[in-house]
């Protein structure tokens, strides 16, 4: 290990290359498919990496259609780049994530669309001192990620690339569609940066908040699309829950029981909201001003969890559930309101079994 890997050990959320390094070394060990050039394994270790493998104990990372994750895979070889767009909490960014990290062997050369305000940021800057004394030379350049990745093949993510100002969004085109990009200020071949092979973008957007609609269209044209929805089935759901909530609770230090039928209560709450459906197929009202998302369910599972391990008895109960649930479910609508207590009592209340029950009785929180 690196001592760059070990320092990121110690931080508080590590990169996916760090977390699943080992994984990582085994897939390139037993690769025998064709590698795209400049990537670090083939488009099938990669997507056994994200989708999982039982036979090798890779972890599945991602649940999602398998046939979507090729498809975005194989994107990725081409000289477009991708960009998945979807729902808050759909897991867009862990995806990125996990992708670049198996192709390129880093997940860090990120940009963030709402923080890139001008071009110095989208594409070099200059360090002053050197600068200074040396004129503009390649010891000055401070290339961004974008530069970066170009220099170096790898993939560059670019996190809600919509939020980014349009005249920068423009900027990117260049770089997508010609490959290169011109630095006027150094001379001769060194202010011509082409992108090696393994440089490629992968974006991510929201479908709501402003959206995709902010994007310009020529950026649009030169990059492939793919949706990624919410998990679609219960037991699926409740895996990746609590799956991330172990995890969350082992990195904070907290040793709670969790009750995966307390669990439960709250992956089908925000599973039957967010559908605007009950498990037995009848509509319900969604909420306005909440995506209760998968995202959103494991971080209250985890609120919940730090509350029963500070002011508990060490294990998660219903009611400190419900306290966490409506806190996550109610924000600014104040519609919201009743259409969660519509939801209890058409839905909640006919619910079988003491947890459902005892989250019935608690319904009066809502008021
Ligand atoms: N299909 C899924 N497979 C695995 N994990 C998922 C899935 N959907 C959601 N998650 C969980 O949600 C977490 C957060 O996802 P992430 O932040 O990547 O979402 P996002 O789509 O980028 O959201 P936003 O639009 O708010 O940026 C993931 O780390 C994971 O724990
Ligand atoms: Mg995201």
């Amino acid at each position: 290990m690196s001592s760059n890997q070990q320092a990121l050990k110690a931080a508080q959320r590590e990169p996916a290359e760090v977390v699943y390094s080992d994984e990582l070394e085994l897939l390139r060990g037993i690769d025998s498919g064709p590698v795209p050039p400049g990537w670090q394994m083939s488009p099938r270790a990669v997507e056994k990496f994200v989708m999982g493998d039982d036979k090798h104990g890779i972890e599945r990372k991602f649940v999602a259609d398998r046939a979507m994750v090729a498809r975005i895979i194989i994107s990725l070889c081409t000289s477009r780049g991708c960009l998945l767009v979807g729902e808050p909490g759909t897991a867009k960014s862990w995806l990125s994530e996990l992708l670049s990290a198996a192709i390129s062997g880093t997940s860090t050369l990120a940009l963030q669309g709402g923080a890139v305000s001008d071009v110095s940021q989208l594409l070099y800057s200059w360090n002053e001192s050197v600068l200074h004394t040396d004129g503009p030379c390649l010891k000055a350049l401070v290339p961004s990620p974008l530069l970066r990745g170009m220099m170096e093949g790898r993939m560059v993510r670019f996190e809600e690339i919509a939020r980014c100002p349009q005249a920068l969004q423009d900027a990117l085109l260049s770089v997508l569609s010609d490959r290169v990009v011109v630095i006027p200020e150094l001379a001769g071949e060194d202010g011509v940066v082409l992108a090696r092979e393994g440089f490629n973008v992968i974006a991510t957007s929201n479908s709501i908040d402003e959206g995709v609609h902010r994007m310009s269209a020529a950026l649009k044209r030169r990059m492939d699309f793919e949706e990624i929805r919410p998990i679609r089935n219960l037991s699926e759901e409740m895996g990746v829950v609590l799956r991330e909530v172990n995890r969350a609770n082992s990195r904070a230090g907290i040793k709670v029981e969790l009750d995966e039928s307390v669990v439960e209560i709250l992956v089908t709450m925000f599973h039957e909201l967010r559908n605007g459906q009950t498990l037995d197929g009848r509509s319900t009202d969604r909420l306005a001003g909440s995506a209760l998302s998968t995202a959103e369910a494991v971080s209250v599972a985890h609120a919940t969890s730090l509350n029963a391990w500070y002011y508990g008895g060490g294990s998660v109960t219903v009611e400190q559930l419900m306290h966490h649930i409506i806190g996550s479910a109610l924000k600014d609508q104040p519609e919201d309101r009743r259409r969660l207590r519509h939801y209890f009592e058409t839905t909640v209340a006919q619910r079988r079994g003491a947890n459902w029950q005892q989250a019935w009785a608690l319904r009066s929180l809502i008021h």
